[in-house]
């Protein structure tokens, strides 16, 4: 295979570092947008060293911030004619934490789990474009099982810090919504980026451990839950190895607007009318996604309201 040019956000740990390791030994040329470069460079160095490979590179990149989207965005357009494969794996889920707004003043989970994939992925549209097979890969989780309960819908009402005290704050309910946001998201930008040849699929991950350093970002009593949750997880390198085959196999080349299970495998909208034995074989099954991503209604609004906050930095035809 030809070397293919990946940038992958939040690269310095967890499924993010596996995946660079593994393009990385594949011999591609690896972009590790991290946006703490003191703590990434010996993991760059580490994966480099490894790999034989000195075509790892770290760029500085804060998902939650647009300056610095723009900034990232400038520096790979000046070293880079093309991109082929940029993977958006960054993501907010510190649970049990306060209410925290972005530097551009969006809830810190929507801002870096989906205002800031959106941003990146438009700004890097003609880079993409320029390649003979660019792809972009979101990662999803399982979390949004919960909406197979109807009753469950995104909240946008304090994405503004309009009610930064609200008791009823949690980060796993914004976790939650963020990627249901960025399935949404994801089927919308598959068809927008139709026309320049961009495929745009996500990955609903089920979950994999999380390293000691990741484990410290969140509350006690949630690192408790994390712990033993990793007793049944997998590793790291399963998840990298599924982005690895969705974003380079030939198999997934036409592939777009599509969520994938851990296993590869299309998933497709769940049924609503089933009854009770088909609700509970979906909830425990990953063969569907709910069908709350399908509304068209409620992806306008995710749609615009990325728009409306992004409108300085691109401006979008339809
Ligand atoms: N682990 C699971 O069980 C699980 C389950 C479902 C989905 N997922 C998804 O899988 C992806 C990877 O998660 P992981 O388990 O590998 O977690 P992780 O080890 O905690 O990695 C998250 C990465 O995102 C980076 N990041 C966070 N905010 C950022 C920002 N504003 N700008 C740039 N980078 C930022 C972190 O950087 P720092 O080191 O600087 O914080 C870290 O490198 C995420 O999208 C997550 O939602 C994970």
């Amino acid at each position: 295979m030809k070397p293919k040019r990946v940038i992958i956000t939040g690269a310095n740990s967890g499924i993010g570092k596996a995946a660079a390791l593994k393009f990385a030994e594949e011999g591609h040329v690896v972009i590790m947008a991290c946006r703490n470069i003191k703590k990434s460079l010996p993991v760059q160095q580490e994966i480099s060293k490894k790999t034989n490979n000195s075509s790892v590179l770290l760029k500085k990149l804060d998902v939650s911030t647009f300056n610095s989207i723009e900034q990232f965005c400038d520096e790979i357009k000046q070293e880079f004619d093309h991109i082929d494969i940029l993977i958006n794996n960054a993501a907010y889920f510190n649970h049990g934490s306060d209410y925290k707004l972005s530097d551009d003043d969006i809830e810190i989970t929507f801002a870096t789990n989906v205002v800031g994939p959106f941003l990146l992925t438009h700004l890097l549209k003609n880079l993409l474009s320029r390649s003979d097979d660019p792809r972009v890969l979101n990662a999803g989780s399982n979390i949004i099982k919960h909406f197979l309960n109807p009753k469950k819908e995104i909240d946008f009402s304090n994405l503004r810090g309009e009610n930064v005290n609200d008791p009823a704050h949690s980060v796993y309910i914004n976790y939650r919504n963020s990627k249901m946001a960025l399935l949404m998201l994801t089927f919308k930008m598959a068809d927008f980026f139709k026309p320049e040849g961009i495929k745009v699929n996500s990955i609903q991950i089920n979950g994999a451990t999380m390293s000691e350093e990741s484990l410290q970002k969140i509350k006690p009593g949630w690192r408790i839950i994390a712990r033993f949750q990793n007793l049944f997880f997998r590793p790291p390198e399963y998840t990298a190895d599924l982005y690895y085959r969705l974003c380079t196999s030939i198999e997934y080349r036409n592939h777009t607007g599509i969520q994938f299970n851990h296993r590869a495998e299309l998933m497709r909208p769940a049924v609503t009318e089933g009854g009770l034995l088909t609700d509970i074989k979906q909830a425990l099954g990953s063969d569907v996604y709910p069908s709350y991503a399908d509304r068209k209604d409620i992806t306008e609004i995710v749609w615009n309201r990325c728009r409306e906050m992004t409108r300085e930095y691109i401006t979008l035809d339809s």
